[in-house]
């Protein structure tokens, strides 16, 4: 039977989740990003917390934790279960919830991730990003190739019509700036049959 919510659909995926395929985008997103170590950083609709657990690994000796926010119970508890081998358990905080608006201050962040979700939150997310980030603070998400894209019956109803699937890396980057980041850049990721497009961009510096 087809979940009637979001995230209802990707409880139901927890357990079969594609994890290396997610945590091959994370490690490209992060790459090309490159946060410092002690910055305050959210994984938004961090699902299984892909991007988290690699930044919280990287950052053992931080004593901030990264916030990692998603509507799927089922998909934070995958992410508490995988990140049960960390060093420090207060390295990432989970929040099971609407990642828009992040439950965090203004312009209190230095680095907002968002990995393969961009599509279903919708550009009212960036806006939010903006609200959140400090200025100069960065954002970096991924979203599928349009190309390469064919969402299963059970997501398609669920995809946020305002944010366009680019078709090439100059359009996301374009988008960003559209959505009134600057300096973005992006470059298309290929993962076997599969393309990702990956974008960094940064928050304007005046408000
Ligand atoms: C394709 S998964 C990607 C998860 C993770 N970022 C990763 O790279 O593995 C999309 C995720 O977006 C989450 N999501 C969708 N809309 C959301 C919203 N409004 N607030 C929080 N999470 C959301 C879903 O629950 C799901 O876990």
């Amino acid at each position: 039977m087809q979940s009637a919510t979001l995230a209802g659909a990707f409880d139901e995926l927890a357990a079969s989740y594609d994890h290396r395929h997610h945590e091959e985008i994370a490690r490209a997103l992060i790459a090309w990003v490159g946060p410092g170590a002690a910055d305050a950083v959210a994984d938004v609709a961090c699902g299984a917390g892909a991007v988290a657990r690699q930044l919280a690994q990287s950052r053992a000796d931080t004593a901030r934790p990264v916030l990692a926010v998603d509507l799927s119970p089922g998909m934070i508890a995958v992410g508490r279960a995988r990140a049960a081998g960390l060093e420090r358990e207060t390295a990432i905080n989970w929040r099971v919830a609407d990642a828009v608006p992040l439950p965090v201050a203004d312009h209190s962040l230095d680095v907002v991730f968002c990995a393969s979700s961009l599509h279903f939150l919708g550009r009212r997310a960036l806006a939010d990003w903006r609200r959140a980030l400090r200025p100069g603070g960065q954002v970096g998400f991924t979203l599928p190739l349009a190309t390469h894209f064919r969402p299963s019956e059970l997501f398609s109803g669920h995809l946020a019509r305002d944010v366009p699937l680019p078709h090439t890396a100059q359009e996301a980057s374009r988008w960003a700036t559209a959505c009134g980041f600057t300096k973005a850049d992006s470059r298309v990721h290929v993962l076997g049959a599969r393309r990702v497009v990956v974008t960094s961009a940064t928050s304007p510096d005046s408000r």
